[in-house]
């Protein structure tokens, strides 16, 4: 893959304005937010790199298709034409549209989990296993060791260990897993692929043990990309060819559409299993609303049937990953550390590597982002201590994370070559006095999902 910075295979129509706002300002709204980059006004970010959730521009296509959004309450146009993307990307037996992917987790959780029950997946994204928490279920990560290792340069560095997953399948027993997962890409691990051959050992092992296999497949289209890049065999396969053979591997997928089917909203939930669907539809029923919409407007669902297909599109996957990789190099060149290979949709920059003078309970990569915002008014997003440390109720002690990381996520289709230069820019001269900078301590937060609404002051 190339790392020379794509041209992009589109030409902008429409522009939204950004302002950057002076540096006094953004010193004032930083206190003002408690130094939580969450609770700043998208206004006063000149770059916004918070996540590629929703965050896409839609094509022309898409805005037309949204005008041909037929609202009728039941069987409406939209969603016959949303069913005949998804049944021919995905090839699964039945869906139904949710409003978005954490909708369907909870669904197939309603569905599937009972208390004290164990689900696998290489690493769970944090919805989807709230989620399962929420039903009194046990997500369990099993992706192999190098995703740990920032410098692994493991082409797919998302797969599942094999080894762990079939111990795990022994000592939890076949009866207390009601499905296993895959995340791909794995978002939880940098955003890095799962290989085709992984896939099928994953789906070999959850076959002869009799358990449902789910893919999460909110970044799907990258994963295959990557897929067709860097496994042989792959090479002279479309990416919908690569798409079509992931899903006949799996019993059924969640989906959040906010990603590589570049819409604002919407997700997917795909089942074969007969009597799982109706007791699928039934909850969607209750909880988002009548299966041919699932919380959607009809024209939600046309943008999606028509972003499923650009998703897919060659010329647009590869500008996206050459876009990541670029961002990445141009950092890597200049000795910022970041997760290698780059990721699919995302940087991840090792912040405990770039501060190491800051211990991770002063939250070294919470003052990255932070300092990122006052030096270039640009937002990221911590996935850390403050995300992910815990509590151990049963000695109180806290539990720290493996990497400390600002995440650098890149909206699809959004910004372009001259923003990522002044992301890198900046990042690199914050390295040049890395060593000034401070830790933070938390004076607020919340018992569950801190990250969101913690307060912070500087040290
Ligand atoms: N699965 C994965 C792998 C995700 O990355 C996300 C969302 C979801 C499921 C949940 O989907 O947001 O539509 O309910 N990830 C976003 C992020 C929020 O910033 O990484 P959702």
């Amino acid at each position: 893959m190339t790392t020379i910075y794509p041209p992009e295979p589109f030409r902008i129509k429409v522009t939204e304005s950004i302002r950057l706002i002076p540096r006094e300002e953004r010193e004032v709204k930083l206190k003002e937010a408690g130094y939580n980059l969450f609770t700043l006004k998208a206004e006063d970010v000149f770059i916004d790199l918070l996540t590629d959730s929703g965050t896409g521009a839609m094509s022309q296509e898409q805005w037309s298709a949204i005008m041909r959004g037929d609202e009728s309450y039941a069987g409406a146009r939209s969603f016959l034409r949303l069913k005949e993307a998804v049944e021919d990307i995905f090839g699964f037996k039945h869906f139904v549209p949710t409003h978005q992917g954490r909708a369907a987790e909870n669904i197939l959780s309603a569905c599937l989990v009972k208390p004290n029950q164990w689900i696998p997946s290489n690493i769970h994204f944090d919805t989807t296993d709230a989620n399962i928490r929420a039903r009194g279920g046990h997500p369990t990560n099993l992706v192999i060791d190098e995703a740990y290792d920032p410098a692994n340069l493991h082409p797919f560095k998302g797969n599942m260990d094999i080894a762990k997953l079939k111990a795990f399948i022994t000592k939890y027993g076949r009866e207390q897993i009601p499905f296993g997962m895959v995340t791909v890409t794995n978002n939880g691990g940098g955003g890095q692929p799962v290989s085709m051959e992984n896939l099928k050992q994953v789906a070999q092992v959850y076959r002869e043990n009799g358990i449902p296999f789910f893919i999460d497949a909110a970044r799907y289209a990258e994963n295959c990309y990557f897929i067709q890049q860097r496994e042989a065999g792959y090479q002279n396969k479309s990416i919908k060819e690569i798409a079509r053979e992931m899903f006949a591997l799996a019993d059924g997928m969640t989906m959040s559409a906010k990603k590589d089917a570049i819409v604002n909203i919407g997700g997917l939930l795909c089942v074969n299993d007969e009597k799982l669907f109706q007791n699928i539809r039934n909850e969607l029923i209750l909880r988002e609303g009548f299966p041919t919409y699932g919380g959607l407007a009809g024209r939600d669902l046309d943008a999606m049937a028509v972003g499923l297909y650009e998703g897919l599109d060659e010329s647009y996957l590869s500008y996206r990953l050459a876009q990541t990789a670029y961002l990445a190099k141009k950092l890597n060149d200049a000795g910022v550390p970041t997760i290698q290979p780059a990721g699919g949709h995302a940087v991840y920059v090792v912040a405990n590597q770039l501060l190491p003078h800051i211990p991770n309970y002063e939250f070294p990569a919470q003052s990255l982002g932070v300092e990122l915002y006052r030096e270039g008014a640009i937002r990221g997003v911590e996935i850390g201590s403050v995300m992910f440390a815990s509590l151990d109720p049963e000695d109180n002690t806290w539990h720290y994370p493996a990497l400390e990381l600002l995440r650098l996520t890149i909206p699809r289709r959004v910004y372009t070559q001259t923003h990522f230069d002044y992301v890198a820019e900046t990042l690199i001269k914050i390295k040049g006095r890395a060593s000034e900078l401070r830790g933070y301590k938390i004076t607020y937060a919340p018992e569950l999902l801190r990250h969101f609404t913690a307060q912070f002051a500087p040290l």
